[in-house]
């Protein structure tokens, strides 16, 4: 194992992720202290030199923004302290919602954020489950997406459900829950949503037959949970048996943990790329963390990282 000219760094957020990783990676992490001014103003300092050496900021960036700018920090102050590469290991990509502009006068958020992780410093980027696949054209560095399916593959198979069938949440989760439907060798169904405005969904219909099957449903995001619960309910009263729910970054916003702990869900099952905030009897929460550092390992030692992602039937 190779850990000589590695760096494993973390903001605040992130620690308990980031301590993982590097107990499966086989180092500490580096010593980094987030001094505060009196008004909330953020200085990360890198405790110890970095000087010549690869450095992984592993770093979600859900909510509230002192992630994002921590983030940002930790990475100028490795490039200002002569680390020679940074890979930004970003398990959670916050604001990758905002990938076009899909109405008049509003950002390109997604796009903001790749531009000011490259002027920071960062010369690559780990992720996992992208919200978009197109967002790693934002870069022109190279950009490593990684797949939840690794992690929930495996567990749903270990569930031995019989008469299972994948089910897209919503349109953009089509490409996803074919791969599983072919991994998992069975059909699929998509629920078709309708948004008025963001996190409310108006309408939904099932495209696809449901009945006397056990639904193993995919998405990258469950932030309110109105989509999934929604979806949930909806096939359950097309004759589902039970439905399951695999969503890799549980945001959890606002109302979440109770509109899934009273939703027809039987179980949400989540990783760790962002921490939950609550217990809640129905959402199990499965680790990302040796996945992470063998794509760490993999890619300091400059072999593949090929093998890390689940292949097809
Ligand atoms: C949307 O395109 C995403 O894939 C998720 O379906 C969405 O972010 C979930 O949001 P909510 O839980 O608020 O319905």
């Amino acid at each position: 194992m190779v850990t000589s000219g590695v760096k494993l760094l973390s903001g605040t957020s992130s620690r308990y992720l980031a301590e993982s990783i590097a107990a499966n990676y086989g180092m500490a992490l580096g010593d980094v202290t987030i001094n505060r001014f009196s008004d909330g103003e953020i200085q990360p300092v890198i405790n110890e030199s970095v000087r010549g050496e690869y450095v992984f900021i592993i770093q979600s960036t859900f909510q509230p923004h002192d992630n994002w700018m921590e983030l940002l920090m930790l990475i100028d102050a490795a490039k200002r302290a002569s680390a020679q590469y940074i890979t930004v290991v970003m398990p959670y990509f916050g604001y990758a919602r905002q990938d076009r502009k899909d109405r008049p006068r509003v950002s390109i958020a997604a796009k903001l954020v790749a531009n000011l992780l490259v002027a920071s410093g960062a010369d690559r980027i780990m992720t996992m489950d992208l919200h978009a696949d197109q967002i790693q054209g934002f870069f022109d560095i190279p950009l490593d997406n990684l797949f939840g399916s690794a992690i929930f593959a495996p567990y749903i198979k270990s569930l031995g459900l019989e008469d299972i069938i994948v089910a897209a949440s919503d349109v953009g989760s089509t490409k996803r829950a074919r791969f599983y439907a072919q991994n998992l060798n069975c059909d699929m169904v998509i629920c078709d949503k309708y948004r008025k405005r963001h996190n409310e969904v108006s309408e939904m219909q099932v495209i696809g037959n449901v009945e006397g099957k056990n639904v193993i449903m995919v998405d990258d995001i469950i932030d309110t949970g109105n989509t999934l619960c929604k979806a949930s309910n909806l096939m359950m009263e097309k004759g589902a048996k039970s439905v399951r729910a695999f969503c890799t970054h549980p945001v959890l916003s606002g109302k979440a943990y109770d509109t899934v702990l009273n939703s027809s869900l039987t179980e949400l099952v989540v990783t760790d790329t962002i921490p939950l905030t609550s217990k809640n009897e129905k959402i199990k929460v499965l680790t990302v963390a040796k996945l992470f550092a063998t794509a760490i390992r993999n890619t300091h030692e400059n072999k593949s990282i090929n093998s890390l992602f689940i292949k097809n039937n």
